[in-house]
């Protein structure tokens, strides 16, 4: 049986050991049933090549299960010791200008350095015989959030390695890079660089290709000396940083249990619209529910202003997360240390070893967790839209934005903004997912198309499928080149429409039709229709550049079984909220009605009852209109049919009553 767990990252090694007695003993008081533990201790596990000190984890995890509290183990890779880094200076990571980086901060590791992964065994070999079978060790996470790029010499020749492997023949690669442009051709893989700043950009996008493979082969090392320890039920996850771009998640999550993030707010208050994204993100690495490894008690340390959540704030976000698929809960960190660079960092307990105001919502919120545990566990969000990322087609467009303002991840929630103010459960996964059992689909600035998406496609619209295409899309292939065809490349035939050609914005310019009247920015596509029977233009261009002027901006095609838009332009957001509107009533999709501060999310069990999660996330009172008698099993109380009133941060979590 599953559970929703609550809890924090607890780093026993920073206090004596006297003190964690009164530490669990609060813990146990904030209704905790996880403790994660370890993900840095590197030093003190192993205070000198080859020796190890485990009593004192051990003794913590013992006091801990004593409590009913159990373990998280994190291996303490991204916390390389300072032994090891003076004994094997080349584990550093060089960065882009050729400067080995400093130690003493983190992830100062080189990601392929074979001293580096012979330490990672070494150290990830020694925790898993001890703990691998320890009973109240539930999950392991490797590393801790993944992040550096390195330019070293080593990594170099293995990128050139990889290069080899992929393309097989330098002709190959030149072709595909078309490198007789400027003079690059390769005789020599040799002379192949690690692109620094712009450069060719099939090599830019290979060189992202080769980062994923780094740190997969990375967690490999690790997962290697984990597994055979493990028992079945004991899960390896890593802790992700929500849209970090420098890598593929998808990859590196494929040989992971489970994925889960690390969600901070830093300075300001929480926008539920772009953190569902998040959420809903990182479900969609694996397309299952995932922990929330991390989040913030109160405030930062390393933000512009490092402002506290409001109160109840963060019990609001907690049940969001898990209206959005978190298993789980755990705030970073349980204390403040006396030392190191994180001393202002939200804790539920402070210097002096005492809780801080925060620590008792906490406590509200680990008894909630813990009453509704049951209720809440094993459920799922089966959703009916989802929207499509693509690392590739993300990167293509890094690279070259053509409009400075244009961000790919920005325009992926434009899409899903609108589409979660209306309270649709979306899930956001891979474009090389199959698209079973969805009724809508959104494939924001794909640009990167091959024949598999478009099979992918056509499956899809003949199950009756409603099917998004924006600008931007179906104009590189997988290595970054430009298609030889005009946009959408084999989609045209589906979207009934062309792109004659593509134009940055320096202003907004209008753009409407029967729908909406409003402004395009940053980007705008002229389509022309292809002459099929029932396309129809759903908005054109307004007087701009003369060559926009009246052109079709988008386009809905009725195609075998469903629909296809083209979406030509960036809308401003009330153009964009009444489109959604539009597809979404094409879509028979039909969510629950709510005022904007207002989410409602569902989550539904095995046996098919639905967990209709509503939570204000506001400081005002606000009305929602319930369409059947309800109970709530946050609050314990049962609501009529008609007008509920949720107070500032109201969350309740209701089933259907008949
Ligand atoms: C990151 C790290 C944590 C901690 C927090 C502070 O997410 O994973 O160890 O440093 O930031 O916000
Ligand atoms: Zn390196």
């Amino acid at each position: 049986m599953g559970k929703l767990h609550f809890g924090a990252a607890w780093y026993p090694e920073h206090w004596p050991q006297e003190r964690w007695a009164e530490d669990i003993c609060l813990m146990k008081e904030a209704n905790f049933s996880v403790a994660r533990l370890a993900e840095f201790a590197w030093s003190t596990m192993e205070p000198a090549e080859g020796e190890f000190r485990f009593d004192w984890l051990e003794q913590a995890i013992e006091m801990l299960a004593e409590a009913g509290i159990v373990t998280v183990l994190g291996t303490p890779t991204a916390a390389p010791p300072a032994w090891l880094v003076q004994k094997y200076p080349d584990t550093l990571a060089v960065d882009e200008y050729g400067r080995r980086v400093q130690f003493g901060n983190r992830c100062h590791y080189c990601v392929n350095s074979s001293e580096f992964h012979r330490a990672t065994r070494r150290i990830v070999c020694a925790m898993a015989e001890r703990f691998g079978k320890h009973p109240k060790v539930i999950g392991w996470q490797l590393d801790n959030e993944y992040n550096r790029v390195c330019y070293c010499s080593h990594c170099l020749a293995q990128f050139q390695v990889f290069l080899r492997e992929q393309y097989g023949t330098l002709d190959e690669l030149n072709a595909r890079w078309s490198t007789a442009y400027w003079s690059q051709t390769y005789s020599d893989w040799a002379q192949i660089p690690i692109p620094i700043g712009g450069h060719n950009p099939g090599l830019m996008l290979a060189f992202r290709h080769f980062v994923t493979r780094s740190y997969r082969d990375f967690q490999k090392v690790q997962l290697d000396e984990l597994r055979p320890h493990l028992p079945p039920s004991v899960w390896v996850t890593h802790n992700f940083m929500d849209w970090f771009g420098a890598f593929d998640h998808y990859e590196i999550s494929r040989d992971l249990d489970l994925a889960s993030w690390d969600w901070y707010i830093g300075t300001g208050h929480h926008d539920h619209l772009k953190t569902g994204a998040a959420h809903d993100l990182v479900r969609g690495y694996k397309r299952k529910n995932f922990w929330l490894m991390e989040t913030q008690p109160g405030n930062v340390n390393w933000s512009k202003t490092n402002n506290v959540l409001n109160k109840l704030e963060a019990r609001a976000m907690a049940w969001h997360a898990v209206a959005h698929g978190a298993d789980a809960l755990l705030y970073w960190q349980w204390r403040s240390a006396l030392g190191g660079q994180e001393q202002y960092h939200g804790t539920l307990v402070d210097q002096s070893g005492s809780p801080r105001p925060f620590y008792e919502e906490a406590q509200l919120i680990g008894a909630e967790f813990a009453r509704l545990s049951d209720l809440v566990a094993g459920s799922t969000i089966q959703s009916k839209a989802a929207i499509l990322n693509c690392y590739d087609s993300r990167w293509s467009i890094e690279f070259q934005r053509h409009n400075s303002d244009f961000d790919y991840v920005a325009y992926l929630e434009h899409w899903y903004r609108p589409l979660a103010a209306r309270n649709v459960d979306i899930d956001i996964i891979s474009a090389d997912e199959l698209l079973d059992g969805y009724k809508l689909v959104i494939a924001p600035a794909m640009i990167v198309l091959d024949e598999g998406r478009v099979e992918r496609f056509k499956a899809f619209l003949k199950r009756g499928g409603r099917l998004v295409l924006t600008l931007r899309t179906g104009m590189k292939d997988r290595h970054n080149a430009l298609l030889p065809f005009r946009q959408p490349g084999a989609l045209a035939e589906l979207a009934g429409v062309e792109v004659e050609d593509y134009y940055s914005l320096e202003n907004p310019i209008p753009v409407g039709g029967k729908l909406f009247q409003g402004s395009a920015s940053l980007w705008a596509e002229r389509l022309r229709l292809l002459g099929q029977r029932f396309t129809t233009v759903m908005a054109r261009y307004g007087a701009s550049n003369g060559w926009l002027d009246d052109q079709p901006a988008i386009v809905v095609n009725p195609v075998e079984g469903g629909f296809v838009y083209t979406v030509g332009t960036w809308l401003d957001s009330q153009s964009q909220q009444t489109l959604v509107n539009q597809i979404l009533v094409n879509s028979l999709l039909k969510p629950f009605e709510s005022p904007a501060p207002v989410e409602v999310r569902t989550r539904v069990r095995e046996n098919g009852t639905a967990l209709h999660f509503v939570i204000n996330h506001s400081r005002e009172h606000q009305v929602i209109a319930l369409p059947w008698p309800a109970i709530d099993h946050i609050g314990g109380q049962k609501f009529a049919q008609g007008n509920l009133t949720l107070y500032p941060y109201a969350v309740a979590l209701l089933t259907k009553q008949n």
